[in-house]
């Protein structure tokens, strides 16, 4: 029984009718359990020997990528094939959104259950199912991996491996360099912890090509600083690094595709941490670009690590500049947990960035980085302050916050992103996610050029 491959037939609610009929061996046993092809259900075939001749399986309404991919944990262990001939696109998503589902997080414990194996679907791209379930899968224990063993220093060791693996460039700064190199607003943030704030920096790609710039938000831990969180709210924040997380998975594929880009990553990675030598509110910072920023509120970190890497990114005038934070919790409160604030004012991008996250199931909205709001920055003391003192509107503030320091890159887009499936969902297990990372890779490779 070893290389039995059991296929699986993908049938409607409409075509099942059809399909006994060409099939009546199976009729008596469709109706006696009941089996209605209901989206998302399936239903194991007996043969005569006992064992599952055929998977009957109804796609899941909705997104194509997911719409099959819960099987692979609710099969029995085994192989199993598509009976269907899919084409190209249908074939890489039912075979990435397979893998996807497979994934768990087995670093301190193992897996309850082994998944079912695809064979794969003839016309998938082999190549883009592996290097997207690699830099995804990447991400998701980047993120899951508790604050303990994932530090500023894990980061850049993690960045270390990528860089070596691609020919890539990498620069890291560290604790007291940071002062020294003019990266005060990282220093400040990540001072008070017994792990030294980092800048991870990578370039990779022909100094000639198109400049991409990707910026990820670092925070191994966010406890809120002396602003202390509250229990309920620091219990997630280990996740706080997805955007570090996302930007590291998503240079890993674009890399290994061999996008003709000149790609660069800046990583500002600390714990937001308590300690004598905390930075406190009411401290006033005189960041890397120059302006002085008043701390309202040490919460409000991310921002700050953010507008020094920013600042240096934008100083390369690059074509494309994107940043990925889990920024603000305002940004879940205005979209619930499942779709990822886009910010951007280049209307063309904003609109096929969001075309590409609804066709590939990872859905971004827009938000607008509204500048009559921009006063509430204003700070008493200093140029601006790191919060705006009204409650709402907070997803705005932070962007708006982060626009202060890009004025040279031609295109900007800022993605406040959640970092996790909240709940379990057909491909996308609960826990740490590398959200976004699909819609940017098909974006960046539609707009240079690259399957
Ligand atoms: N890392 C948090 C934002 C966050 C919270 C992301 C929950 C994902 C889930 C960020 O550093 C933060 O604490 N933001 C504050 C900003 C406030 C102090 C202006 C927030 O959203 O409450
Ligand atoms: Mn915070
Ligand atoms: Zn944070």
């Amino acid at each position: 029984m070893a290389n039995h491959v059991t296929p699986i037939s993908i049938i409607t609610k409409d075509s099942l009718a059809g399909w006994l009929e060409a099939n009546p061996r199976h009729q008596r046993w469709i109706e006696s359990t009941g089996f209605k092809a209901e989206p998302g259900s399936f239903t194991l075939l007996p043969a005569t020997d006992g064992g599952i001749e055929r998977v009957l399986a109804a796609p899941a309404d909705g997104d194509a990528t997911w719409s099959l991919a819960g099987l692979s944990t609710q099969l029995p262990e085994g192989q199993y094939q598509f009976d269907a001939d899919m084409d190209a696109d249908a074939a890489t998503n039912a075979q990435l959104g397979w893998a996807l589902n497979s994934y768990a997080f087995t670093t301190y414990k193992a897996r309850s259950k082994t998944p079912a194996t695809l064979i794969a679907p003839h016309k998938a791209d082999q190549g883009k199912v592996s290097r997207l379930s690699e830099a995804i899968s990447l991400s998701r224990d980047l993120i899951n991996t508790p604050a303990q063993d994932m530090g500023p220093e894990h980061l850049a060791a993690t960045a270390e491996a990528i860089a070596a693996k691609h020919g890539a460039k990498l620069r890291v700064l560290r604790g007291e360099q940071l002062l020294d190199n003019n990266y005060p607003t990282i220093h400040a943030v990540g001072r008070a912890s017994a792990k030294a704030p980092t800048l991870i920096d990578i370039t990779w790609g022909d100094d000639n090509a198109p400049k991409v710039t990707l910026v990820g938000k670092g925070v191994c831990f966010d406890t809120g600083g002396l602003d202390l969180k509250q229990p309920a709210s620091m219990l997630t924040m280990k996740k706080d690094m997805g955007g570090a997380a996302v930007v590291l998975g998503l240079a890993q594929a674009l890399m290994d595709a061999k996008l003709p880009i000149r790609l660069r990553v800046l990583v500002p990675a600390v714990e937001n941490s308590v300690s004598a030598n905390a930075y406190r509110p009411g401290d006033i910072i005189r960041t890397r670009a120059g302006k002085t920023v008043e701390i309202g509120n040490t919460d409000a970190e991310g921002r700050l690590i953010l507008c020094d890497a920013l600042h240096e990114a934008d100083s390369e005038a690059p074509e494309l500049l994107i940043d990925c934070a889990t920024l603000t919790g305002a940004a879940r409160v205005a979209l619930g947990p499942n779709l990822q604030a886009l910010f951007c004012d280049d209307d063309e991008t904003a609109a096929a960035l969001q075309a590409t996250s609804m066709k590939v199931g990872d859905p971004m909205w827009r938000m607008p980085i509204w500048r009559p709001y921009r006063k509430h920055l204003d700070g008493k003391c200093a140029e601006m302050n790191n919060v705006a003192p009204i409650a709402q509107g907070g997803a705005i503030f932070a962007a708006l916050f982060l626009a202060e320091f890009v004025s040279q890159a031609k295109t900007w887009v800022h993605l406040d992103i959640n970092g996790s499936n909240d709940a379990t969902r057909p491909g996308r297990p609960e826990g740490g996610e590398a959200t976004g990372l699909r819609p940017l890779y098909e974006y960046i490779c539609q707009r240079y050029g690259a399957a």
